[in-house]
């Protein structure tokens, strides 16, 4: 192995930066030559690389966003894409890969490992937190950090006037942001895509909770398919109770940030093994988590479907926010 490519792929997650960084310094340490692509896989397709030394690791492992820049390819999806990609990462005499990114991004790199036997470790980044086969994924602890910061800070001005609040938190597809922000914020009530909860009973509960003095009240929903559903909820809320709730809606800013130790040292270690991982002739595969130990789990596994978000967290969050 002399000449490894990485990237980033998908929506960017705070700790892509540090998880660049291990990549490209141990692959330094074994005189690995790096490159990175601008911009995902339209970065392989438009040849726009950038070698990267030790040197060029510096001052990232604090930064949100990616330094190489990210995004989703329409190209790549297609055999005549990936075939140009090959072609390209043959005239780079790339020998390896190292794909950061979430599940969409693997199943790209899975069919290019199967369609032109390019060796390549994917390293789970995204804030959703909903890759099938690991526990955790690099941006997922910082999305939730700063989502529950401005929570609390909601908490503060819905107890001084006596509200009702609706925040959104992002995840397309993922409750997870939704569900642990709901437990570790106080929730009254958490409406996740896995279908945790309903309008009818969120509002028996605010109504309940009325009765024995609660006068303030949060309800956190994960996006869904289509960003501003909390208005949606605000209106038949509204509609079938005379509830009145303000809406507030966290958007993008929870994918950027600096990222927390967690991220950093998760990213760390993961970029670290995936070099490793390369060195041994691996392939095909991602690097998760199972507890703290670091696990190799089959692309096969990991694009197979969503993990789903905890339905026991949920549960908790309610039981407490009587
Ligand atoms: O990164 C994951 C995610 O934030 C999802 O939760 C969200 O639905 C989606 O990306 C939105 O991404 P974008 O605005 O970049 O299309």
């Amino acid at each position: 192995m002399k000449k490894i490519l990485v990237f980033t792929s998908g929506g960017d997650a705070p700790g892509m930066n540090a998880a660049i960084r291990a990549v490209v310094r141990m692959a330094c340490l074994q005189n690995i030559q790096v490159v990175g692509a601008i911009g995902g896989y339209a970065g392989i397709l438009n040849q726009k690389f950038q070698a990267l030394n030790l040197r060029d690791a510096a001052n990232i492992i604090q930064r949100g966003g990616t330094i190489l820049k990210t995004g989703r390819c329409l190209e790549f999806l297609k055999p005549e894409g990936r075939q140009k990609a090959a072609l390209v990462l043959q005239q780079e005499n790339i020998d390896g890969i190292v794909c950061i990114g979430g599940d969409g991004s693997f199943r790209g790199a899975q069919l290019l490992a199967a369609e032109h036997g390019y060796k390549i470790i994917g390293v789970p980044g995204t804030i959703d937190n909903d890759i099938f086969g690991s526990e955790d994924s690099i941006g997922f602890d910082t999305a939730v950090n700063t989502a529950l910061e401005a929570i609390d800070r909601i908490r503060d001005t819905a107890a001084s006037h006596d509200r009702l609040f609706i925040v959104e938190v992002m995840g397309r597809n993922s409750g997870f942001i939704a569900s642990h922000v709901g437990l570790a914020g106080g929730a009254e009530d958490i409406f996740t895509p896995d279908g945790h909860s309903t309008v009818d009973k969120a509002i028996q509960r605010i109504q309940e909770a009325s009765k024995k003095g609660k006068t303030s009240s949060i309800l956190i929903t994960a996006e869904g398919q289509k960003p501003g559903r909390a208005y949606d909820l605000a209106d038949s809320i509204r509609k079938k109770s005379g509830l009145d709730a303000k809406v507030c809606i966290l958007g993008h800013q929870q994918r950027g940030g600096s990222p927390t130790a967690h991220d950093r040292i998760l990213a760390s270690r993961m970029g670290a093994s995936a070099v490793h991982a390369l060195l041994q002739g691996k392939s095909n595969i991602m690097i998760g988590t199972r507890g703290n130990e670091l696990i190799e789990v089959p692309f096969d596994i990991a694009t197979q479907t969503h993990k789903k978000s905890p339905l026991s967290y949920v549960d908790l969050a309610l039981q407490l926010a009587t």
